[in-house]
This record gives structure tokens, C-alpha cells and sequence, in this order.
């Protein structure tokens, strides 16, 4: 298939996982990849497998949280005669971590690549993409973006800024009519080829936890389970049954202000 021939694409978080699995798609189906990821190493092994199936790709170091980065990347893609037709917003890092206890800084070090490296990119892309006519933005959120996830706070909340913001962006483009689709696409839990999922689960704790370049909260911070030595005491129904008589509460409730909005 071909129906990307002359189109380059986009991809960020390429060098692995789900960013180059979309990239060899992309380049099967004829698009020139820009094959891009903070780890050059893994760009580069997405580059030459690209190759070695007979497409196009070019490996570019870009950390998706540094704007001078992001410009200077499209310039390169500018340069060429593909035009920039995709986007595909795959860099990301996962976070496990006790709201009580994760630092501040480790919550924005995963907001500056989750939600601003996304930002960014549809910042820079998406007037590129227009200007070559339309085409497509696919960002990354996640289930977790749906859901909530006990000890993934963090990782919860940027996926979730990330489905929002796609749909922000999605209506602006379609107030401007300029030909660009976006949307958010929300895994569940994939395998990576070496069988491991970069979600870890709770149960999948390794013996010491893993910590990510540059943070201070491991990626999985094991707890002990939770076991009760005796049973839990049965909770008292707090919905009256037909033959206990409704008592009036203790307290009266306080009084909504009409202009409260809900
Ligand atoms: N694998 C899953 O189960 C799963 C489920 C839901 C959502 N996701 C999301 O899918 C996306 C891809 O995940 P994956 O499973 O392929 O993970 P992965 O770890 O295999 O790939 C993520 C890539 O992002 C790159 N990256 C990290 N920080 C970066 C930065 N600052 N700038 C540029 N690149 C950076 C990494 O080097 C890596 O190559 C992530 O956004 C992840 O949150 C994954």
C-alpha cells in the first residue's frame, strides 16, 4: 500500500514500543518517517528496520519537552519535499508513585513530557500539517486517561489533560477548517516484544524499584499488601429498611446558594 507516497509523517517516542510499531506502519503504507525520541539509539534501531523493509526514515533526536527542540526538528522536515501530513504523539513515561509521598518535581518532570511534549507538538505540527492541505493528529492518553488507577495520580492526570486537550484541539481545527483531524487514542495495557508492558502492575513488582532517568520516585514503589488478620466488621446499611423509622439527620444540611452552578 501506498496511499502515504510524497506524505511524511511524524513520530514521536519512536524508538520503541507503541511509537515504532506506528512508525513502521506509517512507512509501510508509503510516508517518509521522521523518527524521532530522546533515546537516539532507539530512534535509530526504529530507522534501520524501516530500511530493512525497503521504507524511508530519518532518526532525530528530539526530548519532546524542549520547544528549541521541537523547532528545530520540523525545520529539518521542512526542508524536504514530503509534506507533513501526520503526527503521531507517542513519547511518554509511566509513574507509579504514593500521592502522599511523590515529590513535586517528579509530578512536573512527567507533566513536561506527557502533557507539554504533546502540547508542543501539536503547537509546531498542526499549522505545518494545514499548510500541506490536512491530514492527521494521533495523540497517546491512555485507559488511565479514563479511569482512575490507585497509585498512579500523576500518570492518571496527564493522560487525562492529554484526551482533553486533544479535544480542545480537535474543535479548533474544525472551527478553522483546516483540514486536520486529531484524536486521542486510550491502550489499555500492551506488551512491548521483550514482554514487558511499560504500565507495570502492582502485582508485577520487581524486588527493588526501577527509577526513571533523573527522578526520585522509583517507577514502582512496592507496598505491602493490605491483609486484615479478622474479618472486617459488616458496615451498617445506611438505607433505611421499610421497618427501621426514618430518624431526621443530626444536622441539617447546609443551604445551596442559587448561584452555585453544579
Ligand atoms: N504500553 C502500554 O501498555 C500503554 C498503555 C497506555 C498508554 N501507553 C502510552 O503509549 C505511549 C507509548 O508507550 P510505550 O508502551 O510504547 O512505551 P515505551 O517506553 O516503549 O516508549 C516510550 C518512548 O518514549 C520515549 N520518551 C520518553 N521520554 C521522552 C522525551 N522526553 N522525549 C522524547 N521521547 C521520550 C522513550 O525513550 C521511549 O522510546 C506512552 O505515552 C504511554 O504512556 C502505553
Amino acid at each position: 500500500m501506498s496511499e502515504l507516497a510524497g506524505r511524511a509523517a511524524f513520530v514521536t517516542g519512536a524508538g520503541s514500543g507503541i511509537g515504532r510499531a506506528s512508525s513502521l506502519g506509517l512507512a509501510r503504507r508509503g510516508a517518509y518517517v521522521w523518527v524521532t525520541d530522546v533515546d537516539e539509539a532507539g530512534a535509530e534501531g526504529t530507522a534501520e528496520l524501516i530500511a530493512r523493509e525497503g521504507g524511508r526514515a530519518a532518526a532525530v533526536r528530539l526530548d519532546v519537552s524542549d520547544e528549541a527542540q521541537w523547532t528545530a526538528a520540523l525545520a529539518r522536515a521542512d526542508d524536504r519535499d514530503e509534506a507533513l501530513t501526520v503526527l503521531v504523539s507517542c513519547a511518554g513515561r509511566s509513574m507509579i508513585a504514593d500521592t502522599a509521598t511523590m515529590p513535586l518535581d517528579d509530578f512536573r518532570s512527567l507533566l513536561a513530557v506527557n502533557v507539554e511534549g504533546t502540547f508542543l507538538g501539536m503547537k509546531h505540527a498542526i499549522p505545518r500539517i494545514a499548510g500541506s492541505g490536512g491530514g492527521a493528529v494521533v495523540t497517546i492518553s491512555s485507559l488511565a486517561g479514563l479511569k482512575g488507577i490507585p497509585g498512579m495520580a500523576a500518570y492518571c492526570a496527564t493522560k487525562g489533560a492529554i484526551r482533553m486537550m486533544t479535544k480542545a484541539v480537535a474543535l479548533e481545527c474544525a472551527e478553522l477548517r483546516n483540514g486536520v483531524r486529531v484524536n486521542s487514542v486510550h491502550p489499555a495495557s500492551s506488551t512491548r516484544p521483550r514482554g514487558a508492558s511499560t504500565i507495570p502492575r502492582r502485582s508485577d513488582a520487581p524486588a527493588t524499584a526501577r527509577r526513571e532517568p533523573g527522578s526520585s520516585t522509583p517507577t514502582w514503589s512496592p507496598r505491602p499488601r493490605c491483609r486484615s488478620a479478622s474479618p472486617a466488621p459488616r458496615r451498617r446499611s445506611r438505607i433505611p429498611s421499610a421497618s427501621s423509622p426514618r430518624t431526621p439527620p443530626a444536622t441539617s444540611p447546609v443551604p445551596r446558594s442559587p448561584s452555585t452552578a453544579g
